[in-house]
C-alpha cells in the first residue's frame, strides 16, 4: 500500500541520511525532552552550541531540579522564548518530586510536566523509548499534507488531531524512534515550505502534491 511504501522508503532514507546531532549520541530521556524544548521555536545550527553548553552545566535532571532558576535562565540567554527554561526548571522539579528523578516513560505522565505539549509528549515517548506516540508539529503537518494531498486547513485542531492518527498509522511496528525523525528529517532538509528539494526526496514519485503541481499550494492554513 501507499502506506507502507511511505514508511518502509522513509526509513530506509533516514538511516543512510540522518545528520550526527548531538541529542541522537544517546536516548537519555531528559536529553531528548531538553532538545526538543530548544528546537521548538529555534533552528538546528543555533541550538547545537546552547544544547551542549546546556548538558554540560545541567548534566542529569537532578542537577538542573536543584539549580537556581537564574542560573537556567543565564545558560539559556540568546535562545529567547525564555518561559521554555522556566517550564523545563519546573520540569525537572516535578519529575524529582512527582517520579523518583526518573523522567516517566508513560504518556501521561510526560504529559503533566510543564511544558510538554502534545508534540514534545510524542518526541519524548517515541524517541526516548520507541513507543507508537506521533510527534505532530508543522514541519511533520507539512510533509503529510503534500504526500497525501490532504487539503483541510491545519490551523484547525481537528486538522491536527486527524494527521495525528494518520501519523500513528504510518509508524513501522518497533520503529518509532527513528520514523518520527524520519519525518522531522524530510521536512527540515527536502520538503521545506518555500523550496522543496523533490528531486532528492526519497517518495517523490508518489507525492500527491508533487504529482499534481501543488507542492507550494499545501499545507493550506488560514490564520497564523
Ligand atoms: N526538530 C525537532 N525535533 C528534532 C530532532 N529530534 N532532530 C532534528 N530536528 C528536530
Amino acid at each position: 500500500s501507499l502506506k507502507q511504501f511511505y514508511s518502509k522508503e522513509l526509513l530506509h532514507w533516514y538511516r543512510a541520511q540522518k545528520r550526527s546531532l548531538p541529542w541522537r549520541e544517546n536516548k537519555d530521556p531528559y536529553r531528548i525532552w531538553v532538545s526538543e524544548i530548544m528546537l521548538q521555536q529555534t533552528k538546528v545550527d543555533t541550538v547545537i552550541p546552547y544544547f551542549q553548553r546546556f548538558m554540560e552545566r545541567f548534566p542529569t535532571v537532578q542537577q538542573l531540579a536543584v539549580a537556581e532558576e537564574e542560573e537556567v535562565l543565564k545558560c539559556w540567554e540568546g535562545l529567547g522564548y525564555y518561559s521554555r527554561a522556566r517550564n523545563l526548571h519546573t520540569g525537572a522539579k516535578m519529575v524529582v518530586e512527582h517520579f523518583g528523578g526518573v523522567v516517566p516513560n508513560d504518556k501521561t505522565e510526560v504529559a503533566s510536566l510543564k511544558g510538554v505539549g502534545p508534540y514534545t509528549t510524542g518526541a519524548i515517548m517515541s524517541i526516548a523509548f520507541n513507543e507508537p506516540v506521533p510527534a505532530v508539529d508543522g514541519n511533520v503537518m507539512r510533509v503529510l499534507s503534500r504526500f497525501f494531498l490532504l487539503q483541510d486547513d491545519i490551523a484547525k485542531q481537528k486538522t491536527r488531531v486527524s494527521i495525528e492518527h494518520l501519523a500513528v498509522s504510518l509508524i513501522p511496528e518497533g520503529e518509532a524512534g527513528d520514523f518520527n525523525q524520519a519525518l522531522m528529517e524530510l521536512g527540515a532538509l527536502v520538503c521545506t515550505p518555500k523550496a522543496p528539494v523533490c528531486l532528492t526526496c526519497p517518495v517523490m514519485e508518489h507525492c500527491a502534491a508533487r504529482l499534481n503541481g501543488m507542492e507550494l499550494q499545501l499545507p493550506i492554513k488560514t490564520k497564523a
